[in-house]
């Protein structure tokens, strides 16, 4: 992360935290491009289009959006404003700031369930990163060229079924994400990502355009923005829900270890706003792209994980220019993968070179290959054990795979807990002072409005929704 400097008069700035030499961001830029980098990943184009189709559309993608609104954008705040002001690792940070507020030592577990988080986010995540690689050598070998519905269904369930090739290509994402941890983010890499994400970008407008042109955009937009609550479950809303923190990587410490590296100079209001709707607007977009694909070639918006691997390779496969359309694509969906990933290992690594002494490569090497061998679990839920549910005597998790729970367990569970409290501690722990401090915003309309979403609407939304689930 050295877009991080040693910059004098930043770090001056922070002084009061006693955080001078303590690295910080060069620029507000620079803190928007990684944690946007963070947030815009496989949860934008591979996980919101199909669970948005599995969970009827616009009644879902309305209640995300306001998960986003409420409950994502206040805890964003909050979770940057914590990791600030404590100025450490997530664990660390917490550690500090309860021991100087005189609270209870036990918040330290708030850090300490994030990064459990992280460890089973990362050995899914780098399994689905492994198909967007394999789909790089899919377009750019012309595979996708003339192909029907049927055969690009059948590509992606050959993959599905072979697990030694779903283990080279986890494999090579791994390696990948831990040679970048490994060396420190550089700044080479930033200036990369400077230009990828925008690209990224543009790719998708062209796949919104490519979609308009099919007869059927109007069937997909009225399915992702017309919303029909005969089809919204109480699990629906909770996916909701689960999904906004996944989607801005909240609620395990990851903006707080970013924010950790904020200089104190800059808003973060502004910049959580900001990285909130680019990271919405993304996978709205993506969503726009993929449905229209999906009624014209007569396929379910239920499929499941498979979504945008068996629809997008039918448009690469028709549209001028395809093959280079196709690979260019999915090279940039491995890089936003990959820019989510790091950020997912880097406070692991962060926090054995604070506690344990281990340095930046051992810590990347030890992190990253435990959770590389976690990730063949998820490898063997889509094949050999698909069949295998540990959790089948539960009426909820009947029919889940391990990966299903890994998935659930995380993004539904533990980020929203962890938002939870994160929004309690800045709401009534933290000292009234501080927070003012961190959000400068004043102390007038807009601060009290702020701190009575985070003491009370963030909380109650999160907990109604939980109880619902329970129920
Ligand atoms: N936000 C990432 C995505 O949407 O793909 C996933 C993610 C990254 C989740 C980092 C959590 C996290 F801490």
């Amino acid at each position: 992360m050295t877009e991080l400097t040693q910059n004098p008069a930043v770090g001056s700035a922070a002084s009061d935290d006693s955080k001078a030499g303590h690295p910080m961001w060069s620029s507000r830029l620079a803190f928007i491009l990684a944690a946007s980098g963070s947030a815009v990943g496989l949860g934008n184009i591979w996980k919101f289009p199909y669970i948005t189709g599995e969970n009827g559309g616009g009644a879902f993608v309305l209640v995300y959006l306001l998960c986003i609104a409420l409950i994502g954008i206040p805890i964003m705040v909050a979770e940057v404003a914590i990791g600030r002001r404590g100025g450490c690792s997530p664990i660390n940070s917490m550690r500090k700031l309860a021991s100087r507020d005189g609270l209870s030592k036990r918040w330290v577990w708030l850090g300490g369930m994030g990064m459990i988080a992280s460890f089973l986010i990362l050995s899914f995540y780098s399994v689905i990163g492994g198909w967007a690689l394999a789909y790089v050598g899919n377009s750019a070998g012309g595979l996708f060229v003339g192909a029907s519905s049927e055969s690009i269904g059948a590509m992606f369930g050959g993959l599905l079924s072979d697990p030694y090739t779903l283990l080279m290509w986890h494999s090579l994402f791994m390696v990948l994400v831990i040679m970048i941890v490994a060396r420190g983010v550089s700044s080479g890499m930033e200036k990369a990502i400077n230009i990828l994400m925008p690209l990224l970008f543009a790719l998708i407008l062209v796949m919104v355009g490519y979609a308009m042109s099919t007869d059927s955009f109007g069937a997909g937009f009225s399915f992702l923005f017309s919303p029909d609550f005969s089809k919204l479950t109480t699990e629906g809303v909770l996916t909701a829900l689960g999904h906004a923190f996944f989607t801005l990587s909240l609620g395990m410490g990851v903006m707080m270890a970013y924010g950790s590296y904020l200089p104190k100079n800059v808003s973060i209001v502004k910049t959580a706003f900001t990285v909130s709707v680019v990271d919405t607007v993304v996978a709205l977009l993506a969503g726009l792209a993929i449905f229209p694909l999906v009624f014209s070639n007569g396929m379910e918006p239920g499929a499941g994980p498979g979504l945008i691997f068996q629809t997008l390779p039918i448009a690469f496969g028709q549209m001028p220019g395809g093959v280079l359309f196709g690979t260019l694509f999915f090279v940039l969906l491995v890089v936003a993968a990959v820019t989510s990933a790091i950020s997912l290992l880097e406070p692991v690594v962060e926090w054995f070179e604070e506690q344990k002494g281990i340095n930046r490569l051992n810590g990347a090497l030890i992190g990253g290959l435990s959770i590389w061998a976690l990730g063949i679990l998820t490898i063997l839920s889509l094949n050999e054990w698909s069949g295998f549910h540990p959790l089948g005597m539960f009426e909820r998790f009947e029919g889940k795979t391990i990966f299903d729970l890994l998935d659930y367990v995380t993004a539904n569970l533990m980020m929203p807990l962890g938002g939870l409290f994160i929004a309690l501690f800045m709401g009534w722990f933290m000292s009234k002072q501080a927070a003012e401090n961190e959000l400068s915003i004043g102390n007038g309309a807009a601060f009290k409005l702020f701190m009575f979403i985070l003491r009370f609407v963030t909380p109650a939304a999160v907990l109604v929704v939980f109880v619902y689930n329970l129920m």
